[in-house]
């Protein structure tokens, strides 16, 4: 979603701006602007679609030591110039925001009464407007940003620069993530570390409702009603922060590819082959687990998936009642309050509204054990939730999700073990589940060998409107992630059904022109989802099956993919490798922009 980036500096600030711009395009956008002060002024440079569209308009020799920047995805009003950030008033108040305002509209009528004219459609424009109204009744830059936001509804970060003070920039953090950079005589600001981490390796987390003044020398933070605050300085490894390609064409392929290394950073010190070791969740989290006796997860998009198949997990292995709600509909089903509750988030950025809003719910309506599977360190739902174990994906830039899915799934494996240890689970079985667990990788990493296959794949599917994908039991949550890969990044519809399902209604879609994508497991529902696949072909539908049995005699037309046998409830995390690789070919030989598709944002930071 939007991103922000700013700075006061001593050296030029337009190429840091436009680098960061560069950085933040993973998160999703459709349009970018940059205010940059000037001599005597303001140079304001805004563009539709993507940012070296707007690095062709600007002044080849613009320098300047302040300014902000912006790339914005459309939420109130189209993608256009106009509707673009940063939003000026008056020539003299600059704002880029993240977030939603949800009183726009009483703000507008105020506004527009007291004569200010309003140019875009966006509910941000009003955020400008509030400030330079303050500073025309006579209160300095500072104090006019301090009355304007007790004024806002809704999530805002903000960046926000005056004119006629040169010196200063003004950070809010309101429910939309906002860091500080610090570096030698020159501050920053933007949404995420990724854009600041060419120039400075430390940073400062504000938590929500703090307002940050940058001078370059200076950093100085208080809470929304003005009382002095102290945010530590942490280090960061920002090594880790490349948007280099390293060869490869794409983020999503590089990230594929990286996936074994991946999970071996997700695995690396906590776990032998006896089971996990303590305290990798933190400080007596083991204890607490003993009295659990129901888990909620709460998730959006692949680590919703990622959460399903850890609800069979609990199930069969625990014996503990697990529910898995989307985070955009917890809360209003009215959750049953339930007593030792474990309540677990799952997320690549840890900045989704949605499933912060839960958390923060849960919180105030129960009191469970709160821990989150998080690709980010210090994100909010890091800082939110009690316990925390890192995903230690890597940073992940495509915006499709994929190694943060594997190693999710890697994590949660931990937490299943770590669990079963806690309740007594037999040594014996334990000992199997860590020793196959450690040999995840390799295993990943024989199955990306098989380009060729998934390439064939791919030419079975690019062609066709739709694509129908099956799986029962664990393989099903996967089903469901091979459906959304694919719609996300060809545009094909998909979707996905439990193999029982068929005849209660997808049936009636299939025909020669379907392709259906059938996971295939070596278990007790290999009968079942054969005669699902046999009625499918009786159809005429095209089947491409996939799973670890060698020989099948079930393949129609489309196929067999053989992946490495392992674990039965491990065997499904291998299976997504074949469904991440067809998709990503389907949408090359589609030619759709693999690492951007429409409409998408990486980091959803609004319900
Ligand atoms: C799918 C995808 C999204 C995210 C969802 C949740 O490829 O990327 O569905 O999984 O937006 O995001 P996180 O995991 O950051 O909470």
């Amino acid at each position: 979603m939007c991103g922000i980036v700013g700075g006061v500096t001593e050296r030029n600030i337009v190429p840091i701006l436009i680098e960061g711009l560069h950085r933040l395009e993973y998160r999703g956008y459709d349009s970018a602007g940059i205010a940059y002060r000037t001599e005597e002024n303001v140079s304001l440079v805004k563009s539709l679609g993507r940012v070296h569209d707007l690095e062709k308009k600007l002044d080849k020799k613009a320098t300047s030591n302040i300014g902000i920047a912006h790339t914005r995805w459309a939420t109130h009003g189209i993608p256009s110039e106009k509707n673009a950030h940063p939003h000026a008033s008056n020539k003299n108040i600059y704002v880029a925001h993240n977030g939603i305002i949800e009183n726009h509209e009483d703000l507008k009528s105020e506004l527009k009464s007291e004569g200010f004219k309003l140019y875009s459609q966006t509910d941000s424009e009003v955020i400008g407007h509030l400030i330079e109204f303050y500073k025309q009744r006579g209160m300095d830059f500072d104090s006019s940003v301090m009355k304007a936001i007790s004024r806002l509804k809704g999530a805002f970060a903000l960046a926000v620069m005056d004119k006629n003070d040169p010196e200063t920039l003004i950070g809010v953090r309101q429910s939309s993530p906002l860091v500080v950079g610090e570096g030698f005589d020159e501050s920053f600001l933007a949404s995420d570390i990724m854009a600041l981490s060419p120039v400075t390796n430390k940073f400062k987390f504000l938590e929500d409702g703090q307002v940050v003044f940058l001078s370059k020398d200076k950093v100085s933070i208080c809470s929304k009603d003005g009382r002095a605050a102290k945010v530590p300085t942490k280090e960061v490894d920002s090594t880790a922060y490349t948007n280099d390609l390293s060869g490869y064409n794409h983020f999503m392929e590089k990230e594929i590819f990286e996936q074994p290394e991946s999970v071996q950073s997700a695995l690396e010190g906590r776990i032998t082959n006896k089971g996990t070791r303590e305290g990798i969740f933190g400080a007596g989290f083991e204890k607490k687990l003993k009295n659990i006796e129901n888990i909620q997860i709460v998730a959006c998009g692949t680590s919703y998936h990622a959460g399903r198949i850890f609800e069979y997990w609990s199930h069969k292995f625990l014996g503990i009642n697990c529910r898995v709600d989307y985070g955009s509909e917890y809360q209003y089903q009215e959750p049953v309050k339930t007593k030792k509750t474990l309540l677990m988030t799952i997320s690549q950025s840890g900045e989704t509204a949605d499933t912060l809003a839960s958390l923060k719910f849960a919180k105030k309506t129960d009191d469970p054990l709160t821990l989150t599977i998080c690709n980010v360190a210090n994100s909010s739902l890091c800082r939110e939730s009690e316990y925390t174990l890192l995903t230690n994906a890597g940073p992940e830039i495509g915006v499709a999700s994929t190694k943060a899915f594997v190693t999710q799934l890697a994590c949660l494996n931990l937490l299943l073990l770590t669990l079963m240890q806690v309740k007594g689970a037999k040594p014996g079985t334990i000992k199997n589940i860590a020793s196959s667990l450690i040999e995840l990788p390799d295993q990943l990493a024989k199955t990306l060998k098989m380009t060729d296959t998934y390439k064939a794949a791919a030419k079975l599917l690019f062609k066709r409107h739709s694509t129908l994908f099956l799986g029962r039991g664990l393989y099903f949550p996967i089903a469901r992630e091979g459906a959304l890969k694919l719609k996300e990044i060809s545009y094909i519809h998909a979707e996905a059904y439990p193999g029982g399902e068929l005849k209660h209604g997808p049936l009636a879609m299939i025909d020669k022109n379907m392709p259906v994508i059938a996971l295939v497991p070596d278990n007790e529902h290999l009968d079942k989802i054969t005669s699902n696949i046999e009625e499918v072909a009786a159809r005429k539908g095209k089947v491409i099956t996939i799973g670890p049995l060698k020989k099948t005699t079930l393949n129609k037309d489309g196929g067999h993919i053989k992946i490495p046998k392992t674990l039965d409830l491990l065997n499904p995390i291998i299976c997504v490798v074949p469904l991440q690789l067809i998709s990503y070919y389907t949408a090359l030989l589609k030619g759709t922009d693999v690492d951007k598709p429409r409409n998408l944002a990486k980091s959803v930071t609004v319900e």
